[in-house]
């Protein structure tokens, strides 16, 4: 309809994602952009706890995480893998061993992300299904200052296979080969049932899930997945 065009030519468009997202949404939002150049978007990255709250004040259209809250009142849309991967120095002992142990893994210096990240949540329900303690030594609240602490040599950690989209800090890591990894994750695509969503989130909406489908045919793997999204 007209009020439906006039929508899409000077519309709004508010998005809250988790920081994990941040590598690659950017890439998909110039093609829509394209298409409606009246479209006013923002798009905010915040950790997991946050964006919840963002969701409870009800900010944004639409939000992207991993693991959404069990609750009848939102509408969730699975987006793409977000597989979870060990990292170490490219130089460490770990670094060609294959099929280590997990034991083996929590013995190390372990750097992890602050509380009320979807990503540290994850880890730690994992490791508790496994029964194997898992002590943190140093928290910090950046992706890229994890990598950069574990290239440093502070210890190994375990993030979004996503985050490593730069080939530079790729050569100076490795992706460890450990018992039950990658940690199998999928961004979501959520917003509240009662929410009527604006034309410029429901165009994107759809948008989103065709892309998530163009991108994932054709990969045996998640992590085949999140290498052809680094190219
Ligand atoms: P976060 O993201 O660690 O930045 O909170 C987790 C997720 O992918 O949901």
């Amino acid at each position: 309809t007209i009020f439906d065009l006039q929508g899409m030519r000077q519309g709004r468009l508010r998005l809250a994602a988790v920081t994990t997202t941040k590598y690659f949404l950017p890439k998909l939002l110039k093609p829509f952009c394209q298409l409606y150049p009246g479209v006013k978007l923002s798009l905010e990255f915040t950790n997991h706890e946050a964006l919840l709250a963002r969701m409870h004040e009800n900010l944004d259209d639409l939000y992207i995480m991993s693991c959404p809250p069990n609750r009848e009142d939102i509408e969730v849309r699975p987006f793409l893998a977000n597989p979870l991967v060990a990292i170490a120095p490219a130089s460490h002992r770990f670094a060609h061993q294959r099929d280590l142990s997990l034991k083996a893994f929590a013995e190390e210096p372990l750097i992890m992300r602050e509380e009320g990240s979807g990503t540290r949540k994850v880890v730690e329900q994992f490791f508790k299904q496994h029964e194997i303690d898992l002590q943190i030594n140093i928290e910090l609240g950046s992706n890229e200052a994890i990598q950069q602490a574990v290239i440093d040599g502070l210890g190994v950690s375990i993030i979004s296979m996503h985050t490593l989209n730069c080939a530079e800090v790729r050569n100076q890591l490795a992706i460890l080969d450990i018992d039950h990894f990658p940690i199998h994750r999928q961004w979501q695509i959520i917003f509240p049932k009662k929410k009527q969503l604006p034309i410029t989130a429901s165009t994107f909406l759809e948008y989103l899930l065709k892309e998530s489908q163009r991108f994932s045919a054709n990969k045996e793997n998640p992590m085949q997945v999140v290498e052809a999204l680094w190219i």
